[in-house]
């Protein structure tokens, strides 16, 4: 699937965020090795902090069924905002840990796109490695 397409699928599931606070809408679309695709929004709640990422949702949805970072080929986190909506710091540091440290993160407002990775978005992270 080429990143284009990819972008498009993480489009679809920002039609489906549920962000009747903020009013910014996020959608994310993982895409697997093997073809299949798992999409995300962002579902807030009342309670502020209960409110779940649109990536973190993609990313939860594709190890929830079996899927691990091997097995993640790309991922495309778009939003409706001004300017390219990079994640926020506990996306990066869930993603730091579920996904493998090159895979290409597209990023879009739909105005314009970059692709990047977790390494660059978190250096110096903390993770399993620290536990050991
Ligand atoms: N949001 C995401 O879905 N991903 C991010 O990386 C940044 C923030 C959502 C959470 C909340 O519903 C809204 O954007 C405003 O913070």
């Amino acid at each position: 699937m080429e990143y284009q397409e990819l972008l498009k699928e993480a489009f679809a599931a920002m039609d489906n965020a549920y962000a009747p606070y903020s009013n910014y809408h996020v959608g994310a679309c993982v895409l697997c090795t093997d073809g299949v695709t798992f999409k995300g929004a962002n579902i807030e709640n009342a309670s502020y902090g209960a409110t779940n990422c649109a990536e973190r949702t993609a990313v939860f949805s594709a190890y929830a069924n079996g899927y691990r970072k091997e097995d993640i080929a790309a991922i495309a986190i778009v939003s409706d905002g001004k300017r390219i909506g990079t994640p926020c710091g506990i996306c990066r540091q869930v993603l730091s840990e579920l996904l493998l440290p090159s895979t290409p993160v597209i990023l879009s407002n739909g105005k314009d796109k970059m692709i990047t990775n977790i390494t660059e978005l978190l250096p110096y992270s903390f993770g399993q490695e620290d536990l050991r």
